[in-house]
Order: C-alpha cells, then structure tokens, then sequence
C-alpha cells in the first residue's frame, strides 16, 4: 500500500476543493479558477484558458521548443519523423490559419474522418487553438456511422485523407466521405482533403479542397490568436456506442480535460517533460484522445503517434521496436495487441531479442485484460503490466494502480484501485450498497471528477439516463465487485456493448441492421468469447417463412453490418436457425445463446418457451464448425 496514494484518494474525496485547486495549478490559466466545483458549471467554474497553448505554446514560451513533442513512426509507409514544439506550434497555427480562412470560428463543429497521421493531431490541436469543437470519426466505421455524426455534430468542415494505410492494404477514405454526405441532411461547407502518396483521391469542386494548396493558398494569413475557453467550453465531441443505433457525443470541456489529464501523467504514468509515452491506440478512440494526443503534449513530453498494427506491420517485433528505438519510458495498450503478438510470437522471441530499453510499465485498458495474457508479458518482460478502467464517458482512468504515486498492488483480474477523484460503489437491483465480493453494478459516487463528461451533445436527456437508475451515482454499465483487499474486478456490461480488440460496440445496433436485411424474420447478435480480439459478434437469424436461406443469407448479413456500421464491427458468423430461445413473455435469452456459442455448459432456464431450441442451435453451431474444419 502507498501512503501516497492513499492520502491522495482520501483527499480528493473528502476535500475536493483544495485537491483539485492544487492540480490546477499545473496548467495555464488565461483567468485563474477561484474555485475547483461548482454544482451549476461543473469543474473549475470561473476559470477560463486555452487547451493548445497548455499542450504547445507554453512548452515553446518555456524554452522547450526543440523538445520533441511527436514521433510519427509509421511502418506501413516506412517513416520515423519527429516534430519538435516549436515545428509543432507552426504546423499547428497553419492549420488554424486555414481553418479561420475557411470560416472556421468559436463553437463551431469541424469533423474529421482521418488515420493515424501527424495531420491529424494538427488538426485537433487547430480547433483547440480557435475554440472550435473536433469530433473524430474512427476511420473504421462506415459510411453510414459517418453521416450519423454528421447529422448530429452539424460539422462546418469535414476534415479528412485520401487514404489510411491497414497493415497491407489501403483503405480509401474519401468513398466514405462521398457516400456519407450522400445521405446525411446536414452539408457542411467543405471537405478539405489530405492527399497521401499511397493513394490519390478525386476532389469535387467547389465543395473539396486540397489540403496542402489550402495550406499554401493562407501561408501569408496571420496566424489566429488562440481563444479564450471558459473551463467549460466544450473541446470536442466523441461519439461512442450507446445501447441504442444512435451513437452517443460524449462532449468533453477544455477546463476538467487539461486539468485532470495532467494529473494522471504526473501521478498514474509518472510522465512529465523529455519523456517519451506511447499509447498504441487509435485518434478516433477515446484513449487516442487523451493519451496520444492531449496528456502528453499538456505534460510537455513526447508521444509516439504510431501507424501500425502489433501483428504484421511487419511481424510480432514491431511495439518492442518502436519502444527500444523511441526510448519508450512508458507504454500503453489494449490486451487484445498482446494476444495478436503472443500467438504469433509465443515465446516472446522477439521482446527477448529486442529488448524493452527504458521502459518502465505497461499499462493495458479498454477491455478486461485476462491473468494469463498478464503472467505472459510480466514474465517475459520482467516490467510491471498494469490493468486499469475506463470509459469514453469519463475520459481517464477511474480504476488503476497509481504507479506513480508508488503503488505496486496488483491483482491479475482487477484493475486495481479507484483513483483519486473517483468514489465506487457496487450496487445491487434495488440501489444499496454490496459488500466485499459480491458483484453487481460498478457505479461512481457524483460529482464525477474533472475531465468526466458533463452531458451529450444534442443529448441532456441520454446523459442523465446514466444517474437514473441510482440516484446520486454514475452508473458505469459495468459489472464487477471490490474484492476483500479493496481490488475493483471489472468483470463484463450490463448492457448490450461489447468489447471487440478494444473497440466499443453494440449488438443492439447491430441487430437492427441485421433485422432490416431482406428475408430476415428475426434474429439476435452476442458477442462470443475469442482468443485474440476477447469477444466477437455472432448473429443468429431466423429466415422470413417461405425464404430460401440457402441464399446467401449469412454473407448478406456479414456484408450488411459490414456496409452499414463498418469493418471495425468484425461480424464474421451469421448462423441461420429454425427459432430463437426466448422466455415465454418473449425475450430473447440472448445469455444462452452466448453461452452455446461459447461450447460452455448450459442448462434450460425455467422459463424457457421451447426447451428444445436451444440443443438445435447447438446443432448447428457445431454442423458449421464441422464444415469449416
Ligand atoms: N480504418 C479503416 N479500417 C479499419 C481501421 C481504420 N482505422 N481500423 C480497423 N479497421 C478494419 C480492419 O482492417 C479490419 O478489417 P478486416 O475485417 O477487413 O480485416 C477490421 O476493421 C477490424 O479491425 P481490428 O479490430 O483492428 O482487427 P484486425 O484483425 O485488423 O487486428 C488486432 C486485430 C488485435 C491486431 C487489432 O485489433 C489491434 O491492434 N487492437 C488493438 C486495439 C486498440 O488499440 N484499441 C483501442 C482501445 S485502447
Ligand atoms: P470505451 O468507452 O470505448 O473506452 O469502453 C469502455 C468500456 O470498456 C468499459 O465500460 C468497460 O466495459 C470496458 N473496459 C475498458 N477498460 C477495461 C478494463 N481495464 N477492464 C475491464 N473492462 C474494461
């Protein structure tokens, strides 16, 4: 136990003011906050600052501006460039430049649907800069998720490449981009196009415009002044799986994000200025946000923005790599890249060979990360590897080992301890509070802490739906329990999200797009467990009566959550049956049907229907297997 750590948590429970008054202290006010909470307004209340001058300008005024700040290492195009601040602020104010030429004000929405390319951060850190809003798009989602977010965020700009590079193959984003303002009602003003070398895309005029032309089109516009953010001003807009088709705008504001971000470097990672951190993730996700792009610029460090794949880009040697050249101090991944590099790589031939340099933790998030793929690295790297939790919603960790405050508890299977700024609670059905080791819903005592968002965009409503269920906590979706030690295991949802290689889904908008396919009568989508990716969806579909499935009904289920919601959804198995199991009243025991896809055991609940649907399923789950094996 660390008294650090736990003086810190008490802290920061019993006397917020003071606690997150002292971390605000970290960052740079345009007007000092008086006061940390505020019940209205939230965090910081009166304070007012601007979030790229914290990540950029303040580090150059400071005399840093030769430190790096981003190394863009990029194997599928075979490139390592480093940007220092002071290139950083230029790259950056160009940007703005254009942003501001193209109309680009305060408030305004500006969307992008871009890879893992310097481009990218400099365009967040552009809207940063003007007070304007970003909302990344994950390049994976299709067309149509695309013109979803569109419709909501009502973007003045789209921001977006020619192309993002997926191992081997090229993927052509602009088709997307296309095909999406196809559908959408809102048209936003114009699309400004990155063209990549690896691959060119068409420009419509007037509506596109060339990124770099534009770029060199206001190179003599003077560079906008950064704009004053009162703390809770939004600075971006994320959207993320609900549990409905329509995805949710998490909406993050300038003040809690800067303050609580730098806390978690300085005492979670132990990061500050000269180190190098590296999140292995992806700008559209919420990790990406934070921990690529935000907390180590705000911290003055030098964050790797690495276009690859663990596996493949070229072999199982790839993080190790990355980690040994950079100088890697700390390193951040989901456990899904530690299973890819484990299958392929099982005696970790390449971690011994390569080496981890000065790398001093791993820390895995975004799914629950199994004791077995924890005991692999911690033997083969002799580094701590450290579990810990959190949400798109919240934005930074909520359960961790605070390794930097000297924590070293650890539990394969939990991902530790709240930190500091979270209260939890495991609540039953009824709202009380459940003793040590019992499960039930992760929950978070309000205020949440800074950084946590406050609402969703378009949304009040669908925010407040989170503290409905249990007046006067957050309630997470999550299920777990606080073991005897205090460890918080994280165990699955309570709702229809799963997790897929780390990516945030729902098999309820899955299974409205699988349901609208021609000849299906019905059907439901789990999520199986899997080896690599720890869950992946399957569908069961029942054909319409008088449909022929042999028609190709799997694949043009496959192809249509394909089509509709993206590849990154990796709806690989479509099995088509006579029925589904349902309870008399008619709910579909969507827990059976994982559990028979999983080959575990099961058993008929009561209330079943038809007790002999199930063992027909299982029939032709295994019928399947057989064909394919
Ligand atoms: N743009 C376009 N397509 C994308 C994409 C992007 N940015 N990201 C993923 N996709 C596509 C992939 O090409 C793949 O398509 P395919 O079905 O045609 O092969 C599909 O979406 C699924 O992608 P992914 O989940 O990444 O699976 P994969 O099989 O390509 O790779 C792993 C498996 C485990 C190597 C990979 O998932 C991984 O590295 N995961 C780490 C997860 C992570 O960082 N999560 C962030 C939260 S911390
Ligand atoms: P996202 O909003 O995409 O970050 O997904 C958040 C969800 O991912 C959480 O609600 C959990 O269900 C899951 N999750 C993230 N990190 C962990 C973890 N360390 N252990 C268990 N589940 C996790």
């Amino acid at each position: 136990m660390s008294e650090l750590y736990t003086s810190a948590w008490q802290e920061s429970i019993e006397n917020r003011e003071a606690f997150w008054s002292r971390a605000a202290g970290a960052v740079e006010w345009s007007k000092e906050p008086s006061r940390a909470w505020d019940d209205a307004r939230g965090w910081f209340p009166d304070g007012s600052l601007n979030t790229a001058v914290n990540a950029i300008d303040r580090h150059v005024a400071a005399g840093r501006g030769d430190a790096a700040a981003i190394i863009y290492d990029s194997p599928v195009t075979d490139t390592v460039e480093t940007y220092s601040y002071a290139r950083l602020a230029d790259e950056v104010g160009r940007v703005a430049t254009m942003l501001v030429r193209l109309g680009v004000g305060r408030g305004d929405r500006v969307i992008l649907y871009m890879p893992m390319i310097p481009q990218t951060m400099f365009a967040m850190l552009a809207c940063a800069r003007l007070g304007a809003v970003h909302s990344v798009v994950f390049g994976g989602f299709a067309a149509h998720e695309l013109a979803k977010r569109i419709d909501d965020a009502t973007p003045r700009l789209i921001l977006t490449a020619s192309a993002g590079v997926e191992g081997s193959r090229k993927i052509a984003y602009k088709p997307m981009v296309d095909e999406a303002l196809r559908t959408s009602n809102h048209q936003p003003d114009h699309v400004v196009l990155f063209q990549r070398d690896v691959l060119a895309a068409d420009l419509i005029a007037p509506r596109d415009i060339d990124w770099a032309a534009m770029i060199e089109e206001t190179s003599a516009d003077p560079v906008p002044a950064p704009a004053e953010m009162a703390a809770d001003d939004p600075l971006y807009i994320l959207y993320t799986s609900g549990t409905t088709g329509t995805p949710k705008g998490v909406v993050r504001e300038n003040g809690g994000h800067a303050v609580a971000l730098t806390w978690s470097m300085a005492n979670i990672y132990g990061v500050g200025p000269g180190d190098v951190f590296w999140a292995a993730s992806d700008v559209g996700w919420v990790v990406g946000h934070s921990y690529i792009v935000y907390a180590p610029l705000l911290v003055g460090a030098t964050t790797v923005l690495f276009e690859g794949k663990p596996v493949g880009t070229p072999d199982a040697g790839t993080f190790w790599r990355t980690i040994r050249r950079h100088g890697v101090k700390v390193f951040f991944t989901a456990p899904t890249a530690i299973r890819a590099i484990r299958k392929e790589d099982p005696s970790a031939s390449f971690l011994r060979e390569i080496g981890t340099g000065p790398l001093q933790a791993v820390f895995l998030a975004g799914e629950r990360a199994d004791p077995d793929t924890i005991h692999w690295l911690e033997e083969h790297s002799s580094l701590p590897v450290i579990d810990h939790w959190w949400q798109t919603e919240l934005g930074w960790p909520g359960v961790a080992t605070c390794h930097a405050l000297g924590d070293t508890r650890r539990r394969a299977g939990s991902a530790g301890f709240p930190v500091p700024g979270y209260e939890f609670a495991i609540l039953g059905d009824d709202g009380k509070e459940l003793g040590r080791d019992q499960s039930g819903f992760v929950a978070v005592r309000e205020p949440l802490p800074p950084g946590a968002s406050r609402t969703l965009w378009n949304n009040k409503a669908g925010w407040e739906k989170n503290f409905a269920a249990f007046p006067g906590w957050y309630e997470t979706g999550d299920a777990g329990y606080i073991d005897a030690d205090g460890f918080v295991h994280i165990m699955g949802r309570t709702d229809d999200i799963i997790n897929v290689a780390g990516h945030r889904l729902s098999t309820g908008q899955m299974e409205q797009i699988v349901a609208a396919q021609d000849g299906v009568a019905e059907c439901a989508v789990i999520g199986a467990d899997d080896a690599i990716k720890g869950m992946v969806p399957i569908a069961f579909v029942v054909p319409r009566a008088g449909f022929d499935a042999d028609a190709g009904l799997p694949a043009r289920v496959i192809a249509g959550v394909r089509g509709e919601l993206g590849a990154v959804a990796a709806l690989k198995t479509a099995y088509v049956v006579g029925a589904l199991p349902k309870t008399r009243s008619g709910k579909i025991l969507r827990n059976l049907l994982r559990k028979i896809a999983n080959g575990e055991a099961w058993t008929c609940p009561p209330t079943i229907d038809d007790p002999a649907i199930p063992a027909a399923i299982e029939s032709v789950i295994r019928q399947d297997s057989a064909k394919v094996a």
